[in-house]
């Protein structure tokens, strides 16, 4: 037995030393000290010693299991360390390498023109607000005192969800008005700017999809002058001071008078170029008084409240800021002509 114990003491501590994985080092740890391990096996036969042997054997076997022992939490202890070594040697970084360069992307030039005219309204204490690109017929129409019937409705101009006609793509931005009026406490001051979709083939000046910014003012003595001065203030700020405004009546269902508001043009000063297409005017935006139906219909008292709204193309102003003649090249994203802005 004693033999037996040096043989296992000679051929395990080596194996164990010379074993270069951390699983492997377990499996040994089983095959020499486990339950059916050889330590245990030799313990076996220590029912057949006598009572003076048996101690001492006791003893040599308590002690080569410690060794044993000692010997693989030495390795352990070894391959451990050799892996973090190796794991600190492959992940070494060299902080004074240059750097890769990063390409940084810049704003859209549309959205540098919603920026500017955000901050020009936030800065007369609007709020902006946003609200859903997929909208019930009643906001887009109905509660805009746009009639069964109304050409705006036809299902050749308009993208419905359901055969019913009752979801639908917004066609204009005008229904957050309504939701603005449901919504908000009085007084309001908004604009809302956001995707809408029309039914039109692509060219130089359509796309099915375009953005609209709406604004909204509803207060007690609320004018058309109101709807004016904030309106010149605004053109101001965007095409310089002294920019000459002109308002032409126009109709829409939801806001009574309505009008359309003409720039002069800021490339020619109104003698007609190619810019305003030898007109002298450019066309900016849709207005009028918040149409007294659309308000009680909103449950607001048309006797005590008045506003107004206005509803501009965003594509188009930015055409006209950067001078871009083909609106497609707004949505293409091709890095070549976002570049230049
Ligand atoms: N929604 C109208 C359009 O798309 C514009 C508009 C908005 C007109 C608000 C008046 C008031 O043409």
């Amino acid at each position: 037995m004693k033999q037996q114990m040096q043989a296992l003491r000679a051929s395990s501590i080596q194996t164990i030393l010379d074993c270069d994985n951390a699983e492997r080092l377990e499996a040994l740890r089983v095959k020499y000290l486990g339950k059916k391990g050889e330590l245990t096996g030799i313990l076996r036969q220590m029912g057949g010693l006598s009572a003076e042997e048996r101690p001492a054997m006791g003893q040599l076997a308590n002690q080569l299991r410690s060794d044993i022992e000692a010997a693989i939490e030495k390795r352990k202890g070894e391959l451990s360390s050799a892996m973090m070594e190796q794991k600190l040697k492959s992940e070494a970084l060299d902080v004074t390498l240059p750097g890769e360069p990063v390409h940084l992307g810049h704003k859209h030039p549309m959205y540098n023109v919603l920026d500017q005219i955000k901050d020009i309204f936030v800065g007369m204490g609007f709020e902006i607000v946003d609200g859903p690109e997929v909208e019930l017929a009643e906001y887009n129409f109905t509660k805009l005192n746009i009639d069964e019937g109304h050409p705006s409705r036809d299902w050749t101009d308009t993208f419905y969800f359901s055969e019913d006609g009752k979801i639908l793509l917004r066609t204009q931005t005008s229904p957050m008005q309504v939701h603005a009026m449901e919504q908000k406490s009085l007084p309001i001051r908004m604009i809302a700017p956001g995707r809408v979709y029309r039914k039109d083939e692509v060219d130089a000046t359509h796309s099915p999809m375009f953005h609209q910014i709406e604004g909204m003012v509803i207060d007690k003595g609320i004018t058309m002058a109101d709807l004016k001065a904030t309106l010149n203030l605004v053109v101001e700020k965007i095409y310089g001071e002294g920019t000459v405004t002109r308002f032409r009546p126009h109709h829409f269902p939801f806001t009574e008078p309505s009008c359309e508001m003409d720039i002069q043009c800021h490339k020619c000063g109104g003698k007609g170029c190619p810019t305003c297409k030898g007109e002298g005017w450019i066309e900016v935006l849709g207005a009028g008084m918040v149409h007294p139906k659309v308000l009680s219909g909103c449950g607001i008292d048309p006797d005590v409240y008045s506003g107004w709204a206005f509803g501009m193309g965003l594509e188009r102003l930015a055409m006209g800021e950067y001078k871009i003649n083909d609106l497609r090249l707004i949505f293409e994203n091709d890095i070549r002509f976002l570049e230049q802005f």
